[in-house]
């Protein structure tokens, strides 16, 4: 048998692979709530302006509000046999409340009822990414805000560098997932105008009103083009390049919370609730949850990938290729979303060992800087110069193998005669962070600062 929608000039049915290849119900029903959301404001918007009658609309209102229902008890049937979630939906309606079903089609193509609908979707998607990040936000700043102080190594090249205090390191990431959300948020703003009202590619002779049907869907406008409506997939493609850069931000972090939390590294204690036993070696507790978050980029990225890939070659205006959009989008997004949760519970319930961080910060040589800075500052010479003779001093101290401030003052004085005993003030990691006053430095009080900033904006944001 042909298909009842679209199959009045077919003799025949489709071929069962044709079916596989070509259904995408198993994956599109997830846009259930947007298709009827989408159809409720076209057909309201059909009966304003006369196209269809207010009775006929009514019906068609409340059928599609019965299916509602039914896809939400599961007891409606999707079938393969017609395709898709559109397709499915007014099929059920024709059987609940016969032909008049056949008019909630008018000056509509599925063509930009699924652009319609994958926005709404994609759309509440960005939503709910901003509260999670919102949440994750406060979540690192208050830990920063209890450990602005706490000192431990800065690395470059996970080389020892400089100590730093373990809310500055959180507080980067901070910064890191504020600009993510800033991302998602501008997204927002762009993709939210409606297809709804392109119909198949060229518009409609039907005089309809896509202000209205635009504004009643929560859209800003109209798309402007209805080719470009209809064949423009930048909205979901933008979000998964915001969301590939959020997972490699979380991606980082989790790096950092399986380092720190080796035994080697001993930097924190990561809750029991995030993290899993061996069925084998009893000692171990392992980081799996930080390290599925770091694992999940591998999808987000693949998806991004994909729908580039996939759109490149695409003339204007639909083609089949787009129904592939919705399966890369629908696993990235929702891992994404399952990432910052793993994350923002972690954050939450990790502790620093600030002592082993303290004594990890003093090894490495970690105050070498403050040490040419004091040249610099107190006996006046060129930073270079400074450079050098602290150069040596480390030299010395890796001899002996002993740490800066175990040079003896002679020691010292037998490299550059000129230092004094004051010199030993700044080698203490936590004078170290003292002194980084310079705006955006580790200083414990910069950090507080920074940290209560933030605590702040985000709380004004919710009132
Ligand atoms: N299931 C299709 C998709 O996801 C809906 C649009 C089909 N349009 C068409 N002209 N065959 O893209």
């Amino acid at each position: 048998m042909s298909n009842r929608m679209w199959g009045g000039r077919f003799a025949e049915g489709p071929d069962a692979i044709m079916e596989e290849i070509n259904a995408s119900i198993d994956f599109d029903r997830k846009l259930y709530k947007q298709d009827i959301l989408g159809s409720k404001a076209h057909v309201r918007m059909l009966a304003k302006q006369g196209i269809v009658s207010s009775e006929d609309a009514e019906k068609i209102v409340e059928g599609l509000e019965t299916i509602l229902a039914e896809i939400e008890a599961g007891t409606f049937v999707f079938s393969r046999a017609l395709e898709d979630i559109h397709m499915n939906i007014e099929a059920r309606l024709a059987e609940l409340i016969g032909p008049v079903a056949g008019r909630l089609h008018t000056a509509r193509s599925r063509n930009d009822q699924v652009a319609t609908d994958f926005r709404l979707w994609v759309r509440d998607t960005l939503d709910g990414l901003d509260e999670q990040l919102t949440e994750l936000l406060k979540a690192l700043a208050t830990k920063a805000e209890a450990h602005a102080g706490d000192v431990m190594p800065g690395f470059t090249h996970l080389q020892t560098a400089q100590p730093v205090t373990f809310g500055h390191h959180l507080m980067a990431y901070v910064e890191m997932f504020a600009r993510d959300r800033s991302r998602v948020r501008d997204a927002r703003v762009r993709m939210n105008e409606s297809p709804l009202g392109s119909a198949a590619l060229a518009g409609t002779s039907f005089p309809i009103d896509r202000e209205m049907t635009a504004l009643a869907l929560g859209f800003d406008r109209p798309a402007a083009n209805s080719l470009d409506g209809v064949s423009d997939r930048d909205f979901v493609l933008e979000a998964l390049a915001d969301a590939s850069i959020c997972a490699m931000h979380l991606s980082r972090l989790a790096e950092e919370i399986v380092i720190w939390c080796s035994a080697q590294f001993n930097f924190i204690k990561l809750s029991d609730k995030f993290s899993t036993g061996s069925s084998i070696m009893p000692q171990k507790k392992n980081p799996d949850a930080a390290e599925l978050v770091r694992a999940k980029t591998g999808r987000i990225y693949g998806a991004l990938n994909a729908l580039l890939v996939m759109m490149k070659g695409l003339p204007l205006a639909y083609s089949k290729d787009m129904q592939e959009d919705k399966e890369q989008a629908f696993d990235a997004l929702p891992n994404l979303s399952l990432a910052l949760a793993a994350m923002t519970g972690m954050i939450d319930d990790l502790e620093p060992n600030s002592d082993e961080l303290m004594k990890a910060a003093g090894s490495g040589y970690s105050t070498a800087t403050d040490l040419a800075d004091w040249c610099v500052r107190v006996l006046n010479v060129p930073f270079r110069d400074a450079h050098h003779i602290t150069g040596s001093l480390v030299g010395k101290a890796v001899e002996k193998n002993i740490e800066l401030e175990q040079l003896t003052l002679e020691e010292m004085k037998s490299v550059e005669s000129r230092i004094t005993d004051d010199v030993y003030n700044v080698l203490s990691v936590s004078n170290s962070v003292k002194s980084r006053v310079s705006y955006g430095g580790t200083s414990p009080d910069n950090v507080r600062e920074q940290a209560q900033r933030w605590l702040e904006k985000l709380e004004a944001e919710a009132l």
